[in-house]
Protein backbone atom coordinates (compact mmCIF):
# COMPACT_ATOMS: atom_id res chain seq x y z
CA UNK A 1 0.00 0.00 0.00
CA UNK A 2 1.55 3.45 -1.13
CA UNK A 3 -0.80 6.02 0.35
CA UNK A 4 0.25 6.18 3.61
CA UNK A 5 0.62 10.41 4.34
CA UNK A 6 -0.62 12.95 6.23
CA UNK A 7 -2.21 15.65 4.75
CA UNK A 8 -0.04 19.29 5.23
CA UNK A 9 -2.85 21.03 6.81
CA UNK A 10 -4.02 18.15 9.37
CA UNK A 11 0.20 18.07 10.17
CA UNK A 12 0.11 21.88 10.45
CA UNK A 13 -2.61 21.56 13.23
CA UNK A 14 -0.55 18.90 15.12
CA UNK A 15 2.02 19.17 18.30
CA UNK A 16 5.23 18.35 17.08
CA UNK A 17 6.32 15.56 19.27
CA UNK A 18 8.82 13.93 17.25
CA UNK A 19 6.26 11.40 15.86
CA UNK A 20 7.26 9.81 12.37
CA UNK A 21 5.17 10.74 9.61
CA UNK A 22 4.51 10.85 5.66
CA UNK A 23 4.05 13.27 3.41
CA UNK A 24 3.66 13.38 0.23
CA UNK A 25 3.75 16.71 -2.38
CA UNK A 26 5.08 19.44 -4.97
CA UNK A 27 8.18 21.17 -4.27
CA UNK A 28 7.38 25.08 -3.73
CA UNK A 29 11.10 26.09 -2.97
CA UNK A 30 13.74 24.84 -2.04
CA UNK A 31 16.77 26.86 -0.13
CA UNK A 32 20.70 25.96 0.75
CA UNK A 33 19.97 22.66 -0.28
CA UNK A 34 18.51 22.37 3.09
CA UNK A 35 15.11 23.81 3.27
CA UNK A 36 12.25 22.45 1.42
CA UNK A 37 8.40 24.31 1.31
CA UNK A 38 6.61 21.17 0.51
CA UNK A 39 2.52 22.04 -0.87
CA UNK A 40 0.43 19.18 -1.02
CA UNK A 41 -2.34 20.78 -2.27
CA UNK A 42 -4.18 20.56 1.16
CA UNK A 43 -3.36 24.34 2.14
CA UNK A 44 -1.18 27.84 1.64
CA UNK A 45 0.57 26.76 3.85
CA UNK A 46 3.75 24.99 3.28
CA UNK A 47 5.70 21.89 5.30
CA UNK A 48 8.89 22.84 5.73
CA UNK A 49 11.25 19.97 5.63
CA UNK A 50 14.54 20.18 6.50
CA UNK A 51 17.42 18.02 5.20
CA UNK A 52 20.65 17.36 7.69
CA UNK A 53 23.42 19.06 5.84
CA UNK A 54 25.47 15.33 4.05
CA UNK A 55 22.62 13.23 4.93
CA UNK A 56 21.46 12.79 1.02
CA UNK A 57 23.87 12.71 -1.44
CA UNK A 58 24.52 15.48 -4.20
CA UNK A 59 22.46 13.74 -7.06
CA UNK A 60 19.31 13.64 -5.08
CA UNK A 61 19.58 17.02 -3.93
CA UNK A 62 20.19 18.30 -7.65
CA UNK A 63 16.55 16.94 -8.53
CA UNK A 64 14.67 18.87 -5.68
CA UNK A 65 13.63 21.58 -7.95
CA UNK A 66 10.40 23.52 -8.05
CA UNK A 67 7.10 21.51 -8.41
CA UNK A 68 9.38 17.89 -8.28
CA UNK A 69 6.82 15.51 -6.39
CA UNK A 70 8.54 13.85 -3.21
CA UNK A 71 7.72 11.10 -0.92
CA UNK A 72 9.30 12.00 2.76
CA UNK A 73 9.69 10.03 5.89
CA UNK A 74 10.95 11.85 8.65
CA UNK A 75 10.15 13.24 12.33
CA UNK A 76 8.16 16.04 13.18
CA UNK A 77 9.72 17.94 15.34
CA UNK A 78 9.42 22.04 17.07
CA UNK A 79 11.43 24.54 14.58
CA UNK A 80 14.56 25.85 15.71
CA UNK A 81 13.94 28.59 12.54
CA UNK A 82 11.07 31.44 12.84
CA UNK A 83 8.02 31.79 10.45
CA UNK A 84 6.77 28.56 11.18
CA UNK A 85 5.98 25.92 14.23
CA UNK A 86 7.21 22.99 13.12
CA UNK A 87 9.73 21.46 10.59
CA UNK A 88 10.01 17.45 9.34
CA UNK A 89 13.01 16.30 10.03
CA UNK A 90 13.78 14.46 6.51
CA UNK A 91 14.69 10.93 7.17
CA UNK A 92 13.90 9.36 3.70
CA UNK A 93 13.55 11.13 0.75
CA UNK A 94 12.14 9.73 -2.53
CA UNK A 95 12.05 11.77 -5.65
CA UNK A 96 8.43 10.51 -7.27
CA UNK A 97 8.28 13.00 -10.21
CA UNK A 98 10.92 15.18 -11.83
CA UNK A 99 10.11 18.76 -12.67
CA UNK A 100 12.90 20.38 -14.98
CA UNK A 101 12.77 24.12 -13.70
CA UNK A 102 14.41 25.11 -16.16
CA UNK A 103 11.18 25.08 -18.51
CA UNK A 104 8.42 24.51 -15.54
CA UNK A 105 6.25 27.90 -16.27
CA UNK A 106 5.57 28.86 -12.94
CA UNK A 107 7.96 30.23 -11.04
CA UNK A 108 8.26 31.09 -7.35
CA UNK A 109 7.00 34.60 -7.56
CA UNK A 110 4.44 36.50 -8.52
CA UNK A 111 2.57 35.84 -12.20
CA UNK A 112 -0.25 38.09 -13.41
CA UNK A 113 -3.83 36.16 -13.45
CA UNK A 114 -3.87 36.91 -17.10
CA UNK A 115 -0.42 35.03 -17.28
CA UNK A 116 -1.68 32.41 -15.18
CA UNK A 117 -5.31 31.87 -17.02
CA UNK A 118 -3.28 31.21 -20.14
CA UNK A 119 -1.05 28.01 -17.77
CA UNK A 120 -5.06 27.00 -16.70
CA UNK A 121 -3.61 23.49 -16.30
CA UNK A 122 -1.01 24.12 -13.60
CA UNK A 123 -2.57 27.20 -12.08
CA UNK A 124 -4.36 24.73 -9.13
CA UNK A 125 -0.47 25.10 -7.99
CA UNK A 126 -0.58 28.32 -7.02
CA UNK A 127 -1.60 30.06 -3.57
CA UNK A 128 -4.74 32.47 -5.54
CA UNK A 129 -6.26 29.29 -7.09
CA UNK A 130 -5.68 26.73 -4.87
CA UNK A 131 -8.07 29.22 -2.42
CA UNK A 132 -10.28 29.48 -5.01
CA UNK A 133 -11.08 26.02 -5.69
CA UNK A 134 -11.00 25.02 -2.46
CA UNK A 135 -13.55 27.20 -1.49
CA UNK A 136 -15.49 26.35 -4.96
CA UNK A 137 -15.53 22.98 -3.48
CA UNK A 138 -16.74 24.20 -0.05
CA UNK A 139 -19.63 26.32 -1.90
CA UNK A 140 -20.23 23.33 -3.83
CA UNK A 141 -20.63 21.22 -0.75
CA UNK A 142 -23.00 23.71 1.14
CA UNK A 143 -25.51 23.83 -2.05
CA UNK A 144 -25.99 19.91 -1.65
CA UNK A 145 -26.06 19.99 2.16
CA UNK A 146 -28.42 23.30 2.64
CA UNK A 147 -31.45 21.78 0.34
CA UNK A 148 -30.79 18.16 1.83
CA UNK A 149 -31.58 19.27 5.30
CA UNK A 150 -34.28 21.06 3.79
CA UNK A 151 -35.75 18.10 2.06
CA UNK A 152 -35.37 18.77 -1.56
CA UNK A 153 -34.72 16.28 -4.01
CA UNK A 154 -31.66 16.33 -5.81
CA UNK A 155 -32.88 16.25 -9.70
CA UNK A 156 -30.34 15.76 -12.91
CA UNK A 157 -32.23 17.37 -15.41
CA UNK A 158 -30.53 16.82 -19.30
CA UNK A 159 -27.62 18.03 -20.76
CA UNK A 160 -28.53 17.68 -24.24
CA UNK A 161 -31.97 19.45 -24.92
CA UNK A 162 -34.58 20.18 -27.48
CA UNK A 163 -36.32 23.21 -25.94
CA UNK A 164 -34.69 26.63 -25.16
CA UNK A 165 -36.17 27.08 -21.45
CA UNK A 166 -35.61 30.33 -21.62
CA UNK A 167 -36.42 31.77 -25.15
CA UNK A 168 -33.61 33.71 -25.96
CA UNK A 169 -32.53 31.65 -28.41
CA UNK A 170 -28.83 31.68 -27.27
CA UNK A 171 -28.17 27.86 -27.30
CA UNK A 172 -25.31 25.68 -29.03
CA UNK A 173 -26.30 23.20 -31.54
CA UNK A 174 -25.74 19.19 -31.03
CA UNK A 175 -25.81 17.37 -33.98
CA UNK A 176 -24.01 14.73 -36.04
CA UNK A 177 -24.85 15.74 -39.43
CA UNK A 178 -22.01 16.35 -41.77
CA UNK A 179 -21.64 20.08 -42.58
CA UNK A 180 -20.68 19.57 -45.89
CA UNK A 181 -23.45 17.69 -46.88
CA UNK A 182 -26.23 18.59 -44.76
CA UNK A 183 -29.70 16.88 -45.87
CA UNK A 184 -31.99 19.07 -46.70
CA UNK A 185 -35.46 19.17 -46.56
CA UNK A 186 -37.29 20.56 -50.21
CA UNK A 187 -37.77 24.18 -48.69
CA UNK A 188 -34.30 24.21 -48.46
CA UNK A 189 -34.09 23.61 -44.50
CA UNK A 190 -31.83 21.02 -42.80
CA UNK A 191 -33.79 17.84 -42.68
CA UNK A 192 -33.30 16.76 -38.74
CA UNK A 193 -35.22 13.83 -39.19
CA UNK A 194 -31.94 12.24 -40.71
CA UNK A 195 -29.57 13.39 -37.31
CA UNK A 196 -28.81 11.66 -34.52
CA UNK A 197 -32.07 12.27 -32.01
CA UNK A 198 -33.87 12.47 -35.46
CA UNK A 199 -35.05 16.14 -34.27
CA UNK A 200 -33.10 19.69 -33.52
CA UNK A 201 -31.13 19.46 -30.23
CA UNK A 202 -29.16 21.65 -28.14
CA UNK A 203 -27.11 21.79 -25.01
CA UNK A 204 -29.58 23.27 -22.76
CA UNK A 205 -29.37 26.67 -21.05
CA UNK A 206 -31.28 25.47 -18.03
CA UNK A 207 -32.99 22.77 -16.25
CA UNK A 208 -35.63 25.22 -14.86
CA UNK A 209 -38.27 23.90 -17.21
CA UNK A 210 -37.95 19.45 -16.31
CA UNK A 211 -37.24 20.73 -12.72
CA UNK A 212 -40.97 22.18 -12.88
CA UNK A 213 -41.94 18.52 -13.68
CA UNK A 214 -39.91 17.44 -10.39
CA UNK A 215 -41.47 20.18 -8.23
CA UNK A 216 -45.20 19.26 -9.29
CA UNK A 217 -44.43 15.71 -8.26
CA UNK A 218 -42.06 15.90 -5.12
CA UNK A 219 -43.04 19.38 -4.25
CA UNK A 220 -39.26 20.74 -3.62
CA UNK A 221 -36.61 19.94 -5.75
CA UNK A 222 -33.15 21.48 -7.35
CA UNK A 223 -30.84 20.90 -10.12
CA UNK A 224 -27.01 21.61 -9.91
CA UNK A 225 -25.51 20.92 -13.07
CA UNK A 226 -23.43 22.86 -16.11
CA UNK A 227 -25.45 25.20 -18.53
CA UNK A 228 -24.63 26.82 -21.59
CA UNK A 229 -25.03 29.95 -23.29
CA UNK A 230 -24.10 31.26 -26.69
CA UNK A 231 -24.17 34.48 -26.49
CA UNK A 232 -21.45 36.72 -27.79
CA UNK A 233 -20.59 38.23 -24.47
CA UNK A 234 -16.99 38.70 -23.28
CA UNK A 235 -16.96 40.15 -20.46
CA UNK A 236 -15.87 39.60 -16.85
CA UNK A 237 -19.17 37.72 -15.96
CA UNK A 238 -20.27 35.73 -18.45
CA UNK A 239 -19.27 32.21 -19.77
CA UNK A 240 -20.77 29.97 -22.47
CA UNK A 241 -20.52 27.16 -20.04
CA UNK A 242 -21.36 27.55 -16.37
CA UNK A 243 -22.73 25.79 -13.47
CA UNK A 244 -26.17 26.59 -12.55
CA UNK A 245 -28.13 26.04 -9.15
CA UNK A 246 -32.29 26.05 -9.92
CA UNK A 247 -34.66 25.17 -7.01
CA UNK A 248 -37.59 24.77 -7.96
CA UNK A 249 -40.92 24.77 -5.18
CA UNK A 250 -44.53 23.45 -5.51
CA UNK A 251 -46.90 26.27 -2.98
CA UNK A 252 -44.23 29.15 -3.60
CA UNK A 253 -45.05 32.43 -4.32
CA UNK A 254 -42.47 35.19 -4.89
CA UNK A 255 -42.08 36.37 -1.68
CA UNK A 256 -41.49 32.50 -0.68
CA UNK A 257 -39.03 32.42 -3.29
CA UNK A 258 -36.82 35.85 -2.40
CA UNK A 259 -36.94 34.06 1.62
CA UNK A 260 -35.41 30.80 0.24
CA UNK A 261 -33.11 32.62 -2.03
CA UNK A 262 -31.63 34.82 0.70
CA UNK A 263 -31.83 32.38 3.42
CA UNK A 264 -30.06 30.17 0.56
CA UNK A 265 -26.99 32.70 -0.45
CA UNK A 266 -26.29 32.88 3.79
CA UNK A 267 -26.33 29.47 4.47
CA UNK A 268 -24.02 28.93 2.05
CA UNK A 269 -21.56 32.20 2.78
CA UNK A 270 -22.02 30.93 6.20
CA UNK A 271 -20.60 27.65 5.36
CA UNK A 272 -17.14 28.60 3.73
CA UNK A 273 -16.49 31.45 6.91
CA UNK A 274 -16.52 28.38 8.81
CA UNK A 275 -14.76 25.92 7.45
CA UNK A 276 -12.41 27.72 4.87
CA UNK A 277 -11.38 30.69 7.19
CA UNK A 278 -7.77 30.38 6.36
CA UNK A 279 -8.58 30.54 2.38
CA UNK A 280 -10.85 33.81 2.79
CA UNK A 281 -7.96 35.24 4.68
CA UNK A 282 -5.85 34.76 1.98
CA UNK A 283 -8.06 35.69 -0.55
CA UNK A 284 -8.71 38.99 1.26
CA UNK A 285 -5.13 40.20 1.38
CA UNK A 286 -5.06 39.38 -2.05
CA UNK A 287 -7.85 41.32 -2.99
CA UNK A 288 -6.78 44.66 -0.77
CA UNK A 289 -2.96 43.96 -2.19
CA UNK A 290 -4.90 44.42 -5.98
CA UNK A 291 -7.09 47.38 -5.11
CA UNK A 292 -4.38 49.14 -3.88
CA UNK A 293 -3.36 49.82 -7.55
CA UNK A 294 -6.76 51.18 -8.18
CA UNK A 295 -7.61 55.22 -7.37
CA UNK A 296 -9.33 55.19 -4.38
CA UNK A 297 -12.71 55.69 -5.50
CA UNK A 298 -12.57 52.28 -7.38
CA UNK A 299 -11.92 50.37 -4.25
CA UNK A 300 -14.58 48.16 -2.34
CA UNK A 301 -15.54 50.24 1.07
CA UNK A 302 -15.03 47.06 2.65
CA UNK A 303 -12.76 43.81 2.95
CA UNK A 304 -13.81 40.91 1.40
CA UNK A 305 -14.43 38.99 4.97
CA UNK A 306 -16.44 42.01 6.59
CA UNK A 307 -18.32 42.46 2.88
CA UNK A 308 -19.21 38.65 3.79
CA UNK A 309 -19.91 39.37 7.24
CA UNK A 310 -22.12 42.24 6.20
CA UNK A 311 -24.10 39.84 3.99
CA UNK A 312 -24.56 37.25 6.66
CA UNK A 313 -26.08 40.22 9.11
CA UNK A 314 -28.52 42.56 6.88
CA UNK A 315 -31.24 41.55 5.09
CA UNK A 316 -31.11 42.16 1.56
CA UNK A 317 -33.15 45.51 -0.02
CA UNK A 318 -36.38 44.58 -1.73
CA UNK A 319 -37.52 46.65 -4.19
CA UNK A 320 -40.28 46.83 -7.11
CA UNK A 321 -39.17 47.27 -11.00
CA UNK A 322 -40.76 50.39 -10.97
CA UNK A 323 -39.02 51.97 -7.71
CA UNK A 324 -35.89 51.18 -8.87
CA UNK A 325 -36.12 53.10 -12.65
CA UNK A 326 -37.49 56.03 -9.88
CA UNK A 327 -34.50 55.83 -8.42
CA UNK A 328 -31.94 55.79 -11.12
CA UNK A 329 -34.05 58.56 -13.30
CA UNK A 330 -33.71 60.95 -10.26
CA UNK A 331 -29.54 59.71 -9.66
CA UNK A 332 -27.64 62.81 -9.77
CA UNK A 333 -25.37 59.83 -11.79
CA UNK A 334 -28.33 59.81 -14.87
CA UNK A 335 -28.53 63.43 -14.59
CA UNK A 336 -25.09 64.16 -15.42
CA UNK A 337 -25.43 61.46 -17.91
CA UNK A 338 -22.71 59.11 -16.47
CA UNK A 339 -24.70 56.16 -17.23
CA UNK A 340 -23.09 54.59 -20.53
CA UNK A 341 -27.07 53.50 -21.40
CA UNK A 342 -29.41 56.71 -19.84
CA UNK A 343 -32.73 55.89 -18.02
CA UNK A 344 -35.31 56.15 -20.66
CA UNK A 345 -38.22 55.10 -18.57
CA UNK A 346 -40.50 52.56 -17.23
CA UNK A 347 -39.97 49.21 -19.60
CA UNK A 348 -36.24 49.40 -20.44
CA UNK A 349 -34.23 46.41 -19.36
CA UNK A 350 -31.75 47.17 -16.76
CA UNK A 351 -27.84 46.92 -17.97
CA UNK A 352 -25.46 45.90 -15.36
CA UNK A 353 -23.88 49.51 -14.60
CA UNK A 354 -27.77 50.09 -13.29
CA UNK A 355 -27.93 47.42 -11.38
CA UNK A 356 -24.55 47.94 -9.95
CA UNK A 357 -25.44 51.36 -9.23
CA UNK A 358 -28.16 50.23 -7.01
CA UNK A 359 -26.18 47.82 -5.58
CA UNK A 360 -22.54 49.78 -4.63
CA UNK A 361 -23.88 53.11 -4.67
CA UNK A 362 -27.11 53.77 -3.75
CA UNK A 363 -28.54 51.23 -1.57
CA UNK A 364 -24.99 49.83 -0.49
CA UNK A 365 -26.07 46.11 0.03
CA UNK A 366 -27.27 43.27 -1.51
CA UNK A 367 -30.20 44.42 -3.55
CA UNK A 368 -33.78 42.12 -4.88
CA UNK A 369 -35.87 43.68 -7.65
CA UNK A 370 -38.97 42.21 -8.39
CA UNK A 371 -42.46 42.79 -10.90
CA UNK A 372 -40.48 43.20 -13.86
CA UNK A 373 -41.95 44.60 -16.88
CA UNK A 374 -42.98 41.22 -18.94
CA UNK A 375 -41.88 42.67 -21.95
CA UNK A 376 -38.46 41.72 -20.78
CA UNK A 377 -38.95 38.53 -18.90
CA UNK A 378 -39.52 34.97 -20.22
CA UNK A 379 -42.75 33.39 -20.82
CA UNK A 380 -42.98 31.31 -18.16
CA UNK A 381 -43.34 34.15 -15.02
CA UNK A 382 -46.76 34.65 -13.83
CA UNK A 383 -48.55 37.52 -14.48
CA UNK A 384 -49.42 40.09 -12.28
CA UNK A 385 -52.83 41.64 -11.62
CA UNK A 386 -52.00 44.79 -13.31
CA UNK A 387 -51.68 43.24 -16.97
CA UNK A 388 -48.14 44.66 -17.69
CA UNK A 389 -45.82 43.08 -15.27
CA UNK A 390 -44.25 39.78 -13.87
CA UNK A 391 -43.89 38.12 -10.50
CA UNK A 392 -39.90 37.84 -11.61
CA UNK A 393 -37.36 38.58 -9.12
CA UNK A 394 -33.25 39.08 -9.62
CA UNK A 395 -31.02 39.63 -7.11
CA UNK A 396 -28.13 41.78 -7.52
CA UNK A 397 -25.12 41.64 -5.54
CA UNK A 398 -22.39 44.16 -4.71
CA UNK A 399 -19.44 44.17 -7.39
CA UNK A 400 -21.37 41.16 -9.07
CA UNK A 401 -24.55 42.05 -11.01
CA UNK A 402 -26.88 39.92 -11.50
CA UNK A 403 -26.57 36.75 -9.12
CA UNK A 404 -30.27 35.15 -9.28
CA UNK A 405 -32.67 35.65 -11.55
CA UNK A 406 -36.30 33.71 -10.65
CA UNK A 407 -39.79 33.97 -10.60
CA UNK A 408 -43.00 32.93 -9.75
CA UNK A 409 -44.30 30.44 -12.37
CA UNK A 410 -47.36 31.05 -14.84
CA UNK A 411 -49.63 27.96 -12.96
CA UNK A 412 -52.90 29.40 -15.44
CA UNK A 413 -53.24 27.20 -18.46
CA UNK A 414 -54.63 29.92 -20.20
CA UNK A 415 -52.40 32.69 -19.26
CA UNK A 416 -49.58 30.65 -19.93
CA UNK A 417 -51.00 29.18 -23.44
CA UNK A 418 -52.03 32.89 -24.34
CA UNK A 419 -48.53 34.70 -23.83
CA UNK A 420 -46.53 31.44 -25.60
CA UNK A 421 -48.68 32.48 -28.68
CA UNK A 422 -47.57 36.34 -28.18
CA UNK A 423 -44.02 35.28 -28.00
CA UNK A 424 -44.02 32.35 -31.05
CA UNK A 425 -43.67 29.34 -28.41
CA UNK A 426 -45.35 26.64 -30.09
CA UNK A 427 -47.32 24.53 -27.86
CA UNK A 428 -46.99 21.20 -29.52
CA UNK A 429 -43.01 21.57 -28.40
CA UNK A 430 -43.78 22.50 -25.12
CA UNK A 431 -46.52 19.34 -24.51
CA UNK A 432 -45.21 17.60 -21.68
CA UNK A 433 -44.21 21.13 -19.53
CA UNK A 434 -48.00 22.17 -20.13
CA UNK A 435 -49.43 18.79 -19.11
CA UNK A 436 -48.29 20.05 -15.57
CA UNK A 437 -50.58 23.04 -16.13
CA UNK A 438 -53.32 20.60 -17.25
CA UNK A 439 -52.81 17.87 -14.18
CA UNK A 440 -53.43 19.37 -10.67
CA UNK A 441 -51.27 22.79 -11.56
CA UNK A 442 -50.12 24.58 -8.23
CA UNK A 443 -48.67 27.90 -7.84
CA UNK A 444 -44.74 27.70 -7.36
CA UNK A 445 -42.04 29.31 -7.83
CA UNK A 446 -38.24 28.93 -8.21
CA UNK A 447 -34.86 30.67 -8.70
CA UNK A 448 -31.11 30.08 -10.70
CA UNK A 449 -27.56 30.88 -8.92
CA UNK A 450 -25.04 31.64 -11.19
CA UNK A 451 -22.75 29.17 -9.42
CA UNK A 452 -19.67 30.50 -10.62
CA UNK A 453 -20.49 34.30 -9.88
CA UNK A 454 -21.44 33.17 -6.51
CA UNK A 455 -17.50 31.85 -6.06
CA UNK A 456 -16.91 35.13 -7.28
CA UNK A 457 -18.82 37.23 -5.06
CA UNK A 458 -17.66 34.90 -2.34
CA UNK A 459 -13.63 34.94 -3.26
CA UNK A 460 -13.24 38.63 -4.44
CA UNK A 461 -11.97 37.25 -7.82
CA UNK A 462 -12.57 40.01 -10.33
CA UNK A 463 -12.92 37.80 -13.36
CA UNK A 464 -14.84 34.97 -13.94
CA UNK A 465 -12.78 33.33 -15.74
CA UNK A 466 -10.70 32.58 -12.07
CA UNK A 467 -13.11 30.76 -10.53
CA UNK A 468 -13.60 28.38 -12.86
CA UNK A 469 -10.86 25.68 -13.76
CA UNK A 470 -11.32 25.74 -17.74
CA UNK A 471 -13.50 28.43 -18.87
CA UNK A 472 -15.21 28.67 -21.86
CA UNK A 473 -15.98 32.08 -23.43
CA UNK A 474 -15.78 33.53 -26.82
CA UNK A 475 -12.84 32.14 -28.87
CA UNK A 476 -11.70 29.78 -25.89
CA UNK A 477 -11.56 26.28 -25.14
CA UNK A 478 -8.53 25.93 -24.44
CA UNK A 479 -7.66 22.45 -21.97
O1 LIG B 1 -31.36 34.76 -15.19
P1 LIG B 1 -31.13 33.44 -15.84
O2 LIG B 1 -31.01 33.40 -17.31
O3 LIG B 1 -32.34 32.52 -15.34
C1 LIG B 1 -32.60 31.25 -15.72
O4 LIG B 1 -31.92 30.57 -16.45
C2 LIG B 1 -33.81 30.69 -15.03
N1 LIG B 1 -34.23 29.49 -15.75
C3 LIG B 1 -33.49 30.40 -13.59
C4 LIG B 1 -34.66 29.83 -12.85
O5 LIG B 1 -35.59 30.56 -12.54
N2 LIG B 1 -34.64 28.55 -12.56
O6 LIG B 1 -29.84 32.76 -15.22
C5 LIG B 1 -29.75 32.55 -13.82
C6 LIG B 1 -28.41 32.99 -13.29
C7 LIG B 1 -28.11 34.47 -13.49
O7 LIG B 1 -28.69 35.25 -12.48
C8 LIG B 1 -26.60 34.47 -13.42
O8 LIG B 1 -26.15 34.44 -12.09
C9 LIG B 1 -26.24 33.16 -14.08
O9 LIG B 1 -27.37 32.33 -14.00
N3 LIG B 1 -25.85 33.34 -15.48
C10 LIG B 1 -24.59 33.27 -15.93
N4 LIG B 1 -23.42 33.05 -15.30
C11 LIG B 1 -22.30 33.04 -16.03
N5 LIG B 1 -22.26 33.22 -17.37
C12 LIG B 1 -23.41 33.44 -18.06
N6 LIG B 1 -23.37 33.60 -19.38
C13 LIG B 1 -24.64 33.48 -17.33
N7 LIG B 1 -25.94 33.65 -17.68
C14 LIG B 1 -26.66 33.55 -16.54
MG1 LIG C 1 -31.52 36.75 -15.63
Amino acid sequence: MFNIRTRIKELLSMEPQGQDITVMGWVRTFRNNQFIALNDGSTNNNLQVVLELGKFDEDTLKRITTSASLKVSGKLVASLGKGQKMDLQAETLEILGDSDSEVYPLQPKKHSLEFLREIAHLRFRTNTFGSVFRVRHALAFAVHQFFNEKGFVYMHTPIITASDAEGAGEMFKVTTLPFDQTPRNEDGTVNYSEDFFGRATNLTVSGQLEGELGATAFGEIYTFGPTFRAENSNTARHLAEFWMIEPEMAFFDLEDNMNLAEEFIRYIIKYVMEKNREDLEFLAQRLADEEKQLPQDKRSEMGLIEKLEFVLNNNFERLTYTDAIEILRESNHNKKKKFQYPITGWGMDLQSEHERYLVEKHFKKPVILYNYPAAIKAFYMRQNEDGKTVAAMDILAPGIGEIVGGSQREERFENLTARMKEMHIPEEELWWYLDTRRFGTVPHAGFGLGFERMVQFVTGMTNIRDVIAFPRTPKNAEF
